[in-house]
């Protein structure tokens, strides 16, 4: 027995206990307390049954996921479920908060299961680019049907406690006290002489299937479609088919070797990398743990341009009423039209109910004037990326917004040190920056003005937490962390059309990767602004300020660097753009050349991570993984690549160094050269995760 897992008797009912916080995951010392307490409840007469059942805030969450880097070792849950599939005294699994994975995986090896109404049963390992390993594949089609299971397995996505009671997952759903529920289930079962059943040597749900493949091969398919890059998903379904022919044992062997595969692959180390980063980046320095955040229960958006009406959308979307605050009256009505539009057009694609998209737009109200921001809690002002505009409103927020306020700036590049300066509370000024479709991308960077309170901090990153959003705290600086190492990344896509690519090539790559080339991306989001603002300041960007100065101005005009044609948003190359590149590159005496796909990758990659470099050694950003998250959940970036720092990180920092010096020769530009941070860490074959 161990520290983490317990005996406690009840009357004739052993209660198994695992206390092994935060979230009861199956580290060795439970599985090790798991194996040994089982063995001693069977051994001894006095008990007559068994609960597994947990302390805490939830049941098992899953195996430890930090022990996957290591040597497996200790007892596996094959040897823990053969002891609970024992014949001799029934066990029954008392489930509170979530069973997931090897959490769900021993429950499965019980022969009864209860759970309460909200607990949630998955099987998340896909997630981690993983399948379950500990005969999840096998149990879960024989407890539920191979149908529903291979859904669940391959999407990775918890049911709750009543659905999982409507399939034949749990036996009962209990409410209180998972532990008396428990020992009061194992007397009913008792005295009731319930025949217990154990799901390994049971098949009837799988008969119709086996009767008829195909439905298994559909569902398979059709869960799949989600995430095509991934080796998971398709491990997932094809272990699941096994129930179908191969014995139980068999199966079981087959799916632990397939589960160690991926464990020890790529894909898998990336997501695992991820599943830490995101929850590290929650972690803000100098913010201690009982700084208490702000209450918000009112929020009002400045500004009902595209960006306002996306950040009024997803406070709607998690049920809190925002107000979307305008100067002019047809500005509002032209933003509160286009909110209701695009609610109106998820519901029609099916994406939620016609009454959901209702409600939810109903908790937009517009309002006339900044004065309308005086009972708010929280103000986010996402206006013009005009440093004079947001300076003018921040002095009037000042004045109109009531003591306690949180007022944030939804800048993407802009110094929020200048804005807060033109309040008297400089303290309450944060950055929150939303990414396009602010309703759709996850990430929020918290930008930590120089003297933003800790409390606004927390409350900040609380707030975006709120509705869904993934916070992440960033200095100021130009751009912050995204759009800074964007800028990086755009600039070098642009060098490489004048050495000799074009855009369908450099995009090409980019897709290859698992996101959307710079070229296509420019076109999205617009090139008459970039264009704009180079012309107040005098810079130039040859190729695109020709495009731009065609009327091309990327997808809104039907035409950018690709051709779109009418209401289609997919680009299709275009050979005059690519005279046009040719053609420039010669006025500027550019003698062009092959640029090879791996240039192109290398190029599109190294100089963003040197510039996340940077970023590190500034403390722009804490830790290299929120530089991850940020690319993450701001960018599109593939998840199983884990980031641009992990990636640095798994090539060797010497690796990429000495490429970046190559690069700083070949374009003679001396900001390609390793960043200081970076010579260091490649000297001392350090890496960046090393770092915190
Ligand atoms: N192994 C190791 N650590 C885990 C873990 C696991 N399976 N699940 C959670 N943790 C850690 C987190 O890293 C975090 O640690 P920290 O406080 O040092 O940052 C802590 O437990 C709390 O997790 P968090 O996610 O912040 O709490 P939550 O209440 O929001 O969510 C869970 C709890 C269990 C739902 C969520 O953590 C989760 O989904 N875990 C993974 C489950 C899983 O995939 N299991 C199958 C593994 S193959």
């Amino acid at each position: 027995m161990t520290s983490s897992v317990t005996i406690q008797s009840h009357d004739g009912v052993a209660v198994l206990l695992v206390d092994s916080p935060p979230v009861n995951a199956l580290g060795i010392a439970v599985r090790y307390g798991l194996r040994d307490g089982m063995r001693e409840i069977l051994d001894n007469p006095a008990y007559g049954a068994v609960v597994v059942a947990c302390a805490g805030r939830t049941f098992v969450s899953g195996a430890d996921i930090r022990e996957f880097d290591l040597e497996m070792s200790g007892p596996g849950l094959d040897e823990i479920n053969a002891l609970f599939e024992n014949r001799s005294k029934p066990v029954v699994a008392a489930i509170h908060g979530v069973a997931l994975g090897g959490g769900l995986e021993i429950a499965m090896g019980c022969h009864f299961r209860i759970a309460t109404r909200e607990a949630k049963l998955g099987q998340p390992e896909v997630k981690l680019g993983l399948i379950p390993g500990g005969g999840g594949t096998q149990r879960l089609p024989r407890a539920i049907g191979p149908v529903r299971a291979v859904e669940l397995i391959v999407s990775g996505d918890p049911i709750d406690g009543t659905e999982a009671l409507k399939l034949g997952l749990i036996d009962e759903i209990f409410e209180g006290d998972p532990v008396t529920a428990g020992v009061a289930f194992a007397h009913k079962v008792l005295t009731e002489r319930r025949p217990f059943r154990s799901l390994r040597g049971d098949d009837s749900k799988l008969v119709p299937v086996r009767a008829d493949r195909s439905l298994l091969t559909e569902a398979a398919a059709k869960a799949m479609k989600r995430n095509r890059a991934l080796d998971a998903p398709q491990a997932c379904a094809e272990a699941v088919g096994w129930c179908l022919d191969a014995a139980f044992d068999e199966a079981v062997r087959r799916e632990w070797e397939l589960f160690a595969r991926l464990k020890d692959g790529a894909q898998s180390k990336a997501l695992r990398h991820v599943f830490f980063a995101e929850r590290n980046s929650s972690k803000i320095t100098g913010v201690a743990a009982d700084v208490r955040p702000r209450k918000v229960n009112s929020v009002a958006v400045i500004g009902a341009g595209t960006m306002g009406g996306g950040i009024a959308m997803s406070f709607a979307n998690a049920g809190i009423p925002v107000k979307l605050v305008e100067v002019a009256q047809d500005a509002l009505d032209r933003g509160l039209s286009t909110v209701r539009k695009n609610y109106e057009s998820t519901a029609a694609r099916g994406g939620m109910s016609m009454d959901d998209a209702a409600r939810r737009a109903a908790l937009i109200t517009g309002a006339i004037g900044l004065e309308q921001v005086a009972d708010a809690d929280l103000v986010v002002e996402a206006l013009f990326e005009t440093m004079q505009i947001k300076k003018d409103v921040f002095e009037r927020l000042d004045k109109l917004a009531k003591p306690g306020a949180i007022l944030a700036t939804n800048t993407s590049f802009l110094d929020v040190n200048a804005i807060a300066a033109m309040t008297k509370r400089p303290y309450d000024v944060v950055g929150m920056h939303f990414f396009s479709p602010a309703n759709i991308m996850k990430l929020c960077e918290i930008v930590r003005g120089a003297q933003t309170a800790p409390d606004v901090l927390a409350t900040a990153a609380a707030v975006a937490r709120r509705i869904a959003k993934v916070p992440v705290v960033v200095g100021v600086c130009h751009g912050f962390v995204g759009n800074r190492m964007l800028l990086v990344r755009i600039a070098q896509a642009r060098k490489m059309l004048l050495e000799g690519a074009l855009p369908q090539q450099v995009d090409a790559v980019a897709t290859k990767f698992g996101m959307m080339g710079p070229f296509a991306m420019s076109d999205l989001a617009g090139l008459d602004i970039g264009w704009r603002s180079r012309k107040d300041s005098g810079e130039t960007s040859p190729i695109e300020d020709a495009l731009c100065e065609g009327g091309r101005f990327g997808q809104k005009t039907g035409a950018g660097y690709y051709r779109y044609e009418r209401g289609s948003r997919s680009p299709t190359p275009d050979p005059e753009v690519d005279a046009l590149i040719l053609d420039t590159s010669r006025r500027l005496n550019i003698t062009r050349r092959d640029i090879s796909d791996t240039e192109i990758h290398e190029r599109l990659i190294y100089p963003m991570i040197n510039e996340g470099a940077r970023i590190l050694d500034e403390g722009i950003a804490e830790r290299a993984g929120d530089i991850d998250v940020v690319w993450l959940y701001g960018y599109g970036w593939p998840a199983q690549t884990g980031g641009p720092m992990f990636i640095a990180d798994q090539t060797g920092l010497a690796i990429v160094a000495e490429r970046l010096r190559y690069m700083a020769g070949l374009d003679m530009d001396e900001t390609l050269r390793p960043a200081p941070l970076m010579e260091r860490l490649a000297m001392a074959g350090g890496t960046f995760a090393s770092l915190k």
